[in-house]
This record gives structure tokens, sequence and C-alpha cells, in this order.
């Protein structure tokens, strides 16, 4: 038996009883068996989640690339490890093996040490789903830069706050992108971002759709010929264990956005071992996770887990409607496609358009069905089992999040039998755990409460970059000597957890996570506004969207309130990003508020929600006469 390699339920039930009872002793013997290492630990594990402080693995030394590229080169030189599928059907797909892959890693690498980047510096990547962008994530880990990889549909705003955060000393961008039939001007986006970060040095640029941009001189240089002078050989810096990977930004309920920070050794084993599990990964699989890199699935399941394992990872450019709703599974075809890796939102977008466009196609080679970002509701779950798997190829419905690193509660397919709408067992090495409103642990089964980690894993992120204090406030102070999620769930009578949700002021939006705070702050921004307060309402595609009520600073002045809503919403896009809109916009004269000036949100949310029957006791409000009007002209 191997316990890298989970083959059926008691196997999985032996395994898991020991990473909990033992967990150091499991986890050294993975890391011994399936990594390679410059120097081996002195210490597994060191955590006081009181501090909180989290070490594992201290004292070796090792680099993520030489585990996800060059211990591959002699077995698997010739093995595709990245294809890439461009957004235009018709310009050919890009089969990028191992042996290339280290080449241009090192070439790129070179390049970054040219241009004055050292180990420990921060390097911003805002560059859309092309090759360049998995190669420049790899080139930083070669040489120990810090990435920080900004989702490419971010506005400038939104870039430029997350380059000063951790005061990027370059930015690495392309000219623009395509998606679906559109183009996006990155680099005038980058320009715009640029105007307020005076960290900066170095802009690197590819090249991708070949328009005509501004390069400014001194700062910005065309990625190509650096890379084709530069040397494909490039040693990989030696990294302690617990050195910062990378950083990537999360929204929070309130306040910026935090820039979580995982280290190297932990997120490596974690990443690789869930990918192997998690979708069964058999040699000669192609694997296919639609998320952008930009995004944690991305990090961890198109990047990391998947390289670490030797495994085809294919990495799509474009959007799931074009040229039409069937192109995921036009690529499924063509590309004989194993494990496909999605979110609840895109299967509700692609279901909605009914099954001419599956049908077309050929998805016998489909054996794994991923889910990931949000709960995915009943419908959507059977039209994935039922459409896209015929009912043969389970789905792993997978719990975790940017934080956590890498999947956390989740079915191992073929071994754990699965349940709709069920993220199901928790995956080894995890001990999760449902507390009460008053931070007592609720025992036995058929429970409901918010969920918790009681006991570090090796990819938890270990701090938020320079604000180590918020990180402490955020996760660990909720409830004594457990990780909190800001998730609630509930376990089963044979102890499959169930996600209900986040229970603060974070809403998921098409799986895309977004604070309330930022957005408020956005529309406050706006001259005519007074207050505002986001909520979620339920949405047949996105899962939730978004509900604004606004108050405006004159009534008296009688202002045309479509035009409004559309100034409200483009400045949103500029500030945040097109993702952060809001579906329906109330202006409303007031806002239901405590006696001590609390915004009541769950108010809010229930009108939003049409919930309007159990509103509960308004009276103690200190304007309840709002509640009515806002009732009465609800959208
Ligand atoms: C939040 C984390 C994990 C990568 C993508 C999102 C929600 C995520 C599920 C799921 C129910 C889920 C949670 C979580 N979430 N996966 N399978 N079932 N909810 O990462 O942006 O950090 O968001 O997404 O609410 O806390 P993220």
């Amino acid at each position: 038996m191997s316990n890298y390699h989970i083959k059926n339920f008691p196997e999985y039930y032996h395994v898991y009883r020991n990473s909990v009872r033992e967990p150091e002793t499991f986890w050294e013997e993975i890391a011994e068996e399936h990594f390679v290492w410059k120097k081996k630990w002195d210490k597994v594990l060191e955590w006081d989640f009181s501090k909180p402080e989290i070490k594992w693995f201290e004292g070796a030394q090792l680099n993520i690339t030489e585990n996800c590229i060059d211990r591959h080169l002699a077995t698997r030189g010739d093995k595709t490890a990245i294809l890439f599928e461009p957004n235009n059907p018709s310009e050919p797909a890009q089969h990028i093996t191992y042996n290339q892959l280290s080449e241009r890693v090192n070439q790129f690498a070179n390049v970054l040490k040219e241009n004055g980047i050292k180990k420990g510096d921060r390097v911003c990547i805002y560059v859309p789903m092309i090759p360049e962008l998995a190669i420049a994530t790899l080139a930083c880990a070669r040489i120990g830069a810090i990435h920080s990889v900004v989702f490419a549909g971010f506005s400038a705003t939104a870039l430029s706050t997350r380059i000063n955060d951790s005061d990027c000393k370059m930015v690495i961008t392309s000219d623009g992108s395509y998606r679906g039939s559109k183009t996006i001007d990155l680099k005038g986006i980058v320009d715009e971002a640029l105007e307020s970060c005076n960290s900066v040095e170095t802009v690197l640029v590819a090249k991708r759709i070949n328009s005509d941009i501004n390069m400014k001189e001194g700062r910005d240089q065309w990625l190509q010929p650096l890379l084709d002078e530069a040397s494909t050989v490039c040693e990989a810096e030696v990294m302690e264990a617990e050195d910062p990977l990378f950083i990537l930004y999360t929204s929070g309920s309130t306040g910026s956005p935090k820039g979580m920070v995982h280290t190297t050794a932990g997120y490596m084993i974690y990443t690789a071992y869930t990918f192997k599990n998690a979708f069964q990964y058999r040699e000669n699989d192609v694997y296919w996770c639609t998320a952008d890199i930009g995004w944690i699935t991305g990090h961890s399941y198109i990047v990391y887990g998947p390289l670490a394992n030797g495994a085809t990872s294919v990495m799509f450019e474009g959007v799931p409607s074009y040229p039409d709703f069937g192109r995921f599974w036009e690529i499924v075809e063509k590309h004989k496609v194993n494990q496909f890796y999605t979110a609840p939102t895109a299967i509700r977008a692609l279901a909605k358009h009914g099954t001419a466009l599956v049908d077309k196609y050929d998805l016998s080679s489909l054996k794994v069905l991923g889910s990931v970002g949000e709960p995915i509701n009943e419908e959507a779950w059977h039209w994935y089992n039922d459409t896209i798997g015929k009912k043969k190829s389970p789905i792993i419905d997978t719990w975790w999040q940017t934080e956590t690193g890498g999947m956390m509660i989740t079915p191992i397919p073929f071994v754990t039998p699965t349940k709709p709408t069920y993220a199901t067992l928790p995956f080894i090495g995890i001990q999760p755990c449902l507390m009460d409103e008053n931070g007592n642990e609720l025992q036995g089964n058929q429970v409901e409460g918010r969920l918790c980690i009681k006991y570090p894993w090796p990819s938890m992120a270990r701090t938020i970059w320079g604000n180590h204090q918020r990180y402490k406030e955020t996760y660990f102070s909720a409830y004594k000597n457990c990780y909190f999620t800001g998730d609630g769930a509930l376990r089963d009578e044979v102890g499959y957890y169930r996600i209900t949700g986040r229970v603060d002021d974070v809403i998921i939006v098409s799986g895309h996570n977004l604070g309330t705070a930022p957005i408020e702050d956005a529309i406050n921004e706006h001259p005519a506004v007074a207050e505002s307060a986001i909520v979620g309402f339920p949405h047949d595609i996105k899962g939730s969207a978004l509900y604004g009520y606004i108050t405006l600073k004159d009534l008296g002045e009688s202002r045309d309130h479509t035009n409004l809503s559309k100034e409200i919403n483009q400045l949103i896009a500029d500030k945040i990003g097109p993702i952060a809109k809001l579906d329906k916009i109330q202006f409303t004269e007031g806002l239901p508020k405590t006696r001590s000036g609390k915004i009541m949100r769950r108010l809010l949310r229930k009108i939003a929600s049409n919930e309007l029957d159990n509103l509960g006791d308004v009276s103690t409000l200190l304007n309840p006469e709002v509640v009515e009007s806002i009732k009465e002209n609800r959208l």
C-alpha cells in the first residue's frame, strides 16, 4: 500500500487515521519519498496558533522548480508539460514539453536576474493566460523572487494597490490580451497603474496581440529579444523550506486586499499530493483546469501541483462562450482531456444553453470532473454528472481557499462515494471542526456551525504580507487555537460536510471572492452618493450577484437614476474590475441602522433575496421607517 496514492476507501480511511494520529511521521514520509531536496529538514513541524506561527520542514533546502521540472527531464523530457490552447480555435495549440519548459524557464530566469531581480524581490505578473504567464511564475521561483500574480482582468487601481502593498520591483505584462472576440489593452492599464507606483523599475512586455503600444524609455522592454539572448541554463536558487514562494491577494470583508503569503516546501508537498489523489492522475493523462493562473486554483492546480507530478496541464486562453458555448467540449474532444476542473458558475452558464452543443463532441475521454469556488447547487451538480460525465465520471466538489493553498474537503474519485452538493470528507491530514456561536466545538453528526481547522496542514498561508496582526485577527481570533475559514458548514449523518456559504461580508460572485467594503468605498467616491450597502442575492448563473442600496446626497435634485447607475458601475469597474459591478441598484432615502449606527445588512440581504416574510423585529432600529419603503421599492 502506498500512502502517496490512495486507491480505495479502506485505504483512505487507514491513511487518514494515520495522518491525524501522527501528522509529522505521515508528512515526513511523503516528503522523503516523493520530492527532491538539496538538504533534509531538522524538524517536520513547529506550530503555535496563538501567535500564529507555523513552520513545516524547517532546515530543509530545495527549489520547487527542480521538483516541477528538472527531475522529470530524464524520464519525461519529451512529454507535454503545458498544453496551450489559444483563444482563437483556428490558431494551433502549443505542446510545450518538459525539456522546452526547462529551457524557457531558465531563459526567463536569466532575464530576471539581468534586470536586477534577486532572491526575495517581489515581481508582479500581470499577464493573460498565455504560456509566458506560467513560465514567468516558474522563473521567479527558480531564482527565489516572490511572485505576485494579479489576475489580468483587474483594473489599474486594483493593480497599483497590489503592486504598492508588496513593493514590487518589476512588472511583467503583455501588450494586450484576447478575450473571446475582444482585445484588452493590458499595457495601457499597467501604464496607468504605474503612475502611482514608485517601486517599479522595470516592465517586461510579452507580445501577444501585436498592438501599437507606448514603451517608456528606461523602464519598458520587450521580452522576446531578451529571452532570445538568454542562456537556457540557470542554476536553481537554494531556498529554505519556509522562504516565501508567492503572494496572492484575496479580498477581505473589510479593508484592502490581503496579500496571502505562501511558502515553499509545505505548499509544494500539499499541492502535489492533493493533485495526485483528488484527480487520480495517471501518467499520460491530460488534465485541464479552466481557472486563470491569477487565482489560487491556477497557481496550485494548473502550475505547481500538476507539474510536481510530471503531468500534462492544459492552459486555455479563452472563454467558455467563444466562438460558442461548445468551446469547452470541443477542447475536451480535441485534446482528449481526462480530468476536467471548473467552477459552478461556468457549469450553470453552459447548462443554460442546453445539450446540443455538448452532444456534438466526444467526451468519452473524461474520467473525473471537478468543481471549485462556491457551493455547487443540486441542479448544476446533476447536469454536470449526467450531461458531461454521463454518470460515469465522479464529481469532486473541492472546498478550499486562497488561504489554504490546496484542497481541504473533497471526495477522492472512485474512493469516496459522492453526494450531490456535498464536499464530503476531509482530505488526508486535514482536521476540520464545526463551532457554535459560543466558540464550542459541535460534536457528533447532523450538526451545523462555523467551519474551522484545528491542526496545521503543510500548504496553509503563513501570514498576510506586511500585516501579521491582521492575519492573526482574521483567521485565529474568532476561535481559540483554530483556523477560522469564514464559511459555514453542516455535517450530515455519516460525517459528510456540506459548505453552506460565507458567514462574513464576503460575497462569491461567479466564483470570485468579493469583499463588500472595497465596493462600497468605490461607490462612495461618486460625488452624488452619500452612503451605500452591498449585499448578495441568489442568481441563476453567478450563484450570487450584487445588490446595492444607495442613498444620495441630495434627493431634491432630480438626477437621472439610469445614468447614475451606469456611472456607479463604471466607477466600480475602474476601481476594482468589471466582476464587481452591481446587478441591481436601488436608490433609497435611508439605510436601516442599529442604534450604534451599524448598517443592518442581514435585513437588506433578506429584502434583496425576496425573503420578506421573516424580517424579524425591526422596531429596535434607529430608523425603522425606512424598511417599509425599501421593501416597497425593491427591484
Ligand atoms: C471561498 C474561497 C479555492 C479556490 C477558489 C476560491 C468558497 C470554494 C467551494 C466549494 C463551497 C466553496 C468558500 C471559500 N468555496 N470552494 N467547493 N463549495 N464553497 O478561492 O477566492 O479564496 O474563495 O470560496 O466560501 O471560503 P477563494
